[in-house]
């Protein structure tokens, strides 16, 4: 299972790259615009900051909407370094636009997926990840982790490539829960990623030990 990160914050990117267990890095506009990025130069920079801090795969979504503006923009995302994939939003222009990324060996993350059907439209297209965002369904009321679940049954049936990149993960259940169904990715917050490390009883476990080891050692 891989583990990216989802902030455009390069002391975040930074520290849970530190941490030995980062496989990659997810941005997008909104999370762009929390660091203060804007304008085209300062934005296509702060990619190129993030690609500097990380191995590989480091998501850039495009803003434009139609076929020819997404390709425009997307190749010009690419060329910023090689670690880039172009995130392209489930919009029919979007779906046109990453087959022609596949076909030109473009690296595709397709985003807001919110059904089986945007899924499966997404891997057929050629996406190399797609992106369901579990906490947005789970916000209205429908089952987030239920359409990892389907996706994986159907991507399992017709062997597709295309990479489950679970998003807007919020709690370390949901991502538990992602890697017992078998998302390949999953992208969250430092703070997620982070909270796994925590136990009470690995926290009182040690306390103990190394009084113990004091009390012993003087
Ligand atoms: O980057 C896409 C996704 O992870 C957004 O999450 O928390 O804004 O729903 P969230």
């Amino acid at each position: 299972m891989q583990f990216f990160i989802d902030t455009a914050n390069l002391k975040e990117i930074k520290e849970a790259y530190d941490l030995g267990i980062l496989d990659g890095v997810t941005t997008n506009p909104s999370l762009m615009a929390k660091e203060g990025i804007s304008g085209k130069e300062n934005i296509l920079n702060h990619y190129k900051a993030i690609c500097n801090l990380v191995d590989d795969k480091v998501s850039a979504e495009v803003i434009a909407t139609d076929l020819e503006g997404i390709l425009k923009e997307g190749k010009e995302l690419a060329k910023i370094d090689d670690k880039i994939v172009v995130k392209v939003p489930m919009i029919k222009d979007g779906v046109k636009a990453i087959k022609k990324f596949s076909a030109e060996g473009i690296r595709t993350n397709c985003t807001l997926v919110f059904s089986p059907g945007q899924a499966i439209l997404a891997a057929k297209a050629g996406a190399s990840y797609v992106s369901p965002f579990i906490g947005r369904l789970d916000d209205i009321a429908q089952d987030g982790l239920e359409l990892i679940a389907q996706m994986r049954l159907i991507y399992n049936n017709f062997n597709f490539e295309t990479e489950i990149l679970a998003a807007s993960i919020r709690h370390t259940m949901h991502l538990i829960k992602c890697a017992e169904i078998g998302a390949d990715v999953v992208t969250c917050p430092l703070s997620v990623i982070t909270s796994l490390l925590k136990h009470p009883l690995t926290d009182s476990g040690l306390e103990k030990f190394l009084a113990d080891h004091k009390k012993a050692n003087g």
